[in-house]
C-alpha cells in the first residue's frame, strides 16, 4: 500500500496538472467572430451524460483547436460542479450579494476585474453575471439556470458571451479586433459580454490599446476580467474596473461541498478524510474537486483519512499537533522522534512544516485575542511574543527545508531553532522587565544613590 502510494504521490504533480487542463476546458473551445478568440467548453457542465461524440472541426484564422471527437462522456468533478447559478457559489457571498445588488437596482457596470487565487470561482462567476445579464427577461439575479440563454452561455454557444483566453490572446492586434467587434449590436441577447481570462497575461501594448474602449465602451458592452495576478494588470486597467476579490474558501464550506458531491457520486468518505483533502486544497475548491477525483480513481467508492494521508504524503491533523505541542515544551527528543517517524513513513516534510506553521498561527491568533497568552500549544502557557518567534523561526527555515539537499536535517535544525528562538528573550523586553522591577524595588536602592551622586 505504501510503496502504491508513494508511486501515485509521485506522479501527483502530473496527474493534478492533467485534471487542471481538462477543467480549463480546452477541448470544444471555438471562435467569436472576428476575434479568433477561445470560447467556453462545448459540452454543458453538468449535461454530461446527455453530451454525444460531437466533431469540432473549427479551425479559423490561422487559430487551430483540433478536437477530432469528443469520445467520453465522462467530466471531471470539477466540471461537472461547476456553480451555475449564483447560489450555487460557496464561500464569496461578498462578491455575488454586490453582483446581486447591482443588477437589481440597474446599477450594472461595465467593467468588472475578479481577482484571487485559483480555482476560487473567477470564471464560474463571471460565467453566472453574463448569464444574470443575457437571460431571457433579464437582467436578473435570479434567473432560471435552464433558460435556453442560459444553457447556451453554460455551453459555450452563446453569441454574444465571448470568452477570450488571455493567455493565448495576448497581443495588440488581437485587441484591435476586439476594438472593431465590440461596435456591433448583440446577436441574441441584451449584452456583449466579453469574459478575459488571465487577463495580466495581455502585453502592455495590448492593454493600452484597450484603454479607451474600457473607459467609455458602447452601452451594450460589458467587460469581465479575471486573475490570479493582479499585480500585473496596468493599473489604469484596474482603475476603470470594479475590482472584486475572491477569497481563499474556508475549510469547512471545502468539506460541505464536498459531502454533497460525495452523496451523490454514491462514495462513502470519512469526516477526517473530507478535512485532510481541504486542508490539503490550501482554500482552492477546484484543487478539493481534483482530489477528490484522485483519491476516487484510488480507493474505489470508500475513502479514509489514511487513504489520503498515504496518497499525498500527509501527516494526520492529531502528529501535527503532538509536534506543536513538543515545540512548546522545547522537548528536543520529541521533535526529533516525532521527524524521524513522519520521514520514515513517508511523509511530505515540506507540508509539514506548512501544517505546523499554521498551527501556531492560529495559536497566535488566539494569544492576541485572549489578551497577550495561549495554551493551546500542547497545554503550554505562550506569551504572543514568544509565539512570534517561534512562528519567525519556523520561517526562516522554508528556504533550507525546500531547496536544501538534506531536507530531514533541514527540517530538525529548522524546528530546534525555532524552539530556541521562542525561548530566548529579547533584549529590550529584558531592559523593560529590569525597569519595571527598578521603579517596584524599595526607595533607598541602587537606583536611588545613583540620582543623589
Ligand atoms: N466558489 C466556488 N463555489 C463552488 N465551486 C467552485 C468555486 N470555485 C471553484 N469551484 C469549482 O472549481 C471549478 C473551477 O472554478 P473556476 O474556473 O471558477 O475557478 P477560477 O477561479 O477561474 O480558477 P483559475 O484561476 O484557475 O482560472 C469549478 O468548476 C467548480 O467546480
Ligand atoms: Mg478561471
Amino acid at each position: 500500500m505504501h510503496g502504491q502510494a508513494r508511486e501515485l504521490r509521485q506522479d501527483r504533480k502530473v496527474a493534478t496538472v492533467t485534471t487542471f487542463s481538462q477543467c480549463r476546458g480546452v477541448p470544444g473551445h471555438f471562435f467569436c467572430p472576428g476575434l479568433g478568440c477561445a470560447g467556453a467548453p462545448r459540452t454543458t457542465d453538468r449535461d454530461a451524460e446527455r453530451a454525444q461524440p460531437v466533431d469540432f472541426p473549427f479551425a479559423l484564422r490561422g487559430f487551430r483547436f483540433g478536437l477530432a471527437k469528443v469520445s467520453s462522456t465522462y467530466q471531471v468533478i470539477a466540471r461537472k460542479w461547476r456553480p451555475q447559478t449564483f447560489d450555487d457559489v460557496v464561500g464569496q457571498d461578498h462578491v455575488v450579494r454586490t453582483l446581486r445588488n447591482a443588477i437589481g437596482r440597474n446599477r450594472i457596470a461595465h467593467a468588472y476585474l475578479f481577482v484571487g487565487p485559483r480555482g476560487t470561482g473567477k470564471t464560474s462567476t463571471a460565467r453566472i453575471f453574463a448569464k444574470a445579464l443575457n437571460c431571457t427577461g433579464g437582467p436578473r439575479a435570479d434567473f432560471d439556470a435552464n433558460d435556453p440563454a442560459c444553457l447556451a452561455i453554460a455551453e459555450g454557444s452563446h453569441l454574444d458571451v465571448i470568452e477570450i483566453d488571455g493567455a493565448s490572446n495576448n497581443g495588440v492586434d488581437q485587441v484591435r479586433e476586439l476594438r472593431e467587434t465590440v461596435r456591433y449590436a448583440p446577436a441574441q441577447g441584451k449584452f456583449k459580454v466579453y469574459i478575459i481570462d488571465e487577463v495580466h497575461m495581455l502585453s502592455p501594448a495590448a492593454f493600452n490599446a484597450l484603454l479607451k474602449t474600457l473607459e467609455e465602451p458602447p452601452a451594450h458592452v460589458k467587460f469581465v476580467f479575471a486573475t490570479t495576478d493582479p499585480q500585473k494588470v496596468l493599473p489604469t486597467i484596474v482603475s476603470r474596473c470594479q475590482r472584486f476579490d475572491l477569497k481563499p474558501i474556508p475549510p469547512e464550506l471545502i468539506v460541505e461541498r464536498l459531502k454533497r458531491i460525495a452523496a451523490d457520486e454514491k462514495i462513502r468518505v470519512s469526516d477526517t478524510a473530507l478535512a485532510s483533502i481541504a486542508r490539503l486544497a490550501d482554500g482552492g475548491m477546484r484543487d478539493a474537486q481534483s482530489i477528490l477525483d484522485q483519491m476516487i480513481s484510488f480507493c474505489g467508492s470508500e475513502i479514509t483519512e489514511p487513504d489520503v494521508l498515504d496518497v499525498y504524503g500527509l501527516v494526520a491533523a492529531g502528529k501535527v499537533e503532538e509536534l506543536g505541542a513538543a515545540l512548546s515544551a522545547g522537548d528536543h527528543r520529541k521533535i526529533v522522534a516525532v521527524v524521524d517517524e513522519c520521514d520514515s513513513s513517508g511523509r511530505d516534510l515540506v507540508r509539514l512544516l506548512a501544517d505546523v506553521q499554521a498551527l501556531v498561527r492560529t495559536v497566535l491568533l488566539d494569544a492576541i485575542a485572549q489578551g497577550g497568552r495561549s495554551s493551546r500549544l500542547g497545554g503550554v502557557s505562550m506569551t504572543t511574543e514568544q509565539l512570534t518567534r517561534l512562528l519567525d523561526g519556523l520561517r526562516e527555515g522554508e528556504t533550507s527545508v525546500k531547496l536544501g539537499l538534506a531536507e530531514k536535517i533541514n527540517f530538525e535544525v529548522t524546528l530546534l531553532k525555532a524552539v530556541e528562538a521562542s525561548r530566548a528573550r529579547a533584549i529590550d523586553s529584558l531592559i523593560k522587565e529590569l525597569a519595571a522591577l527598578a521603579e517596584d524595588a524599595p526607595s533607598g536602592g541602587a537606583g536611588d544613590e545613583k540620582k543623589k551622586t
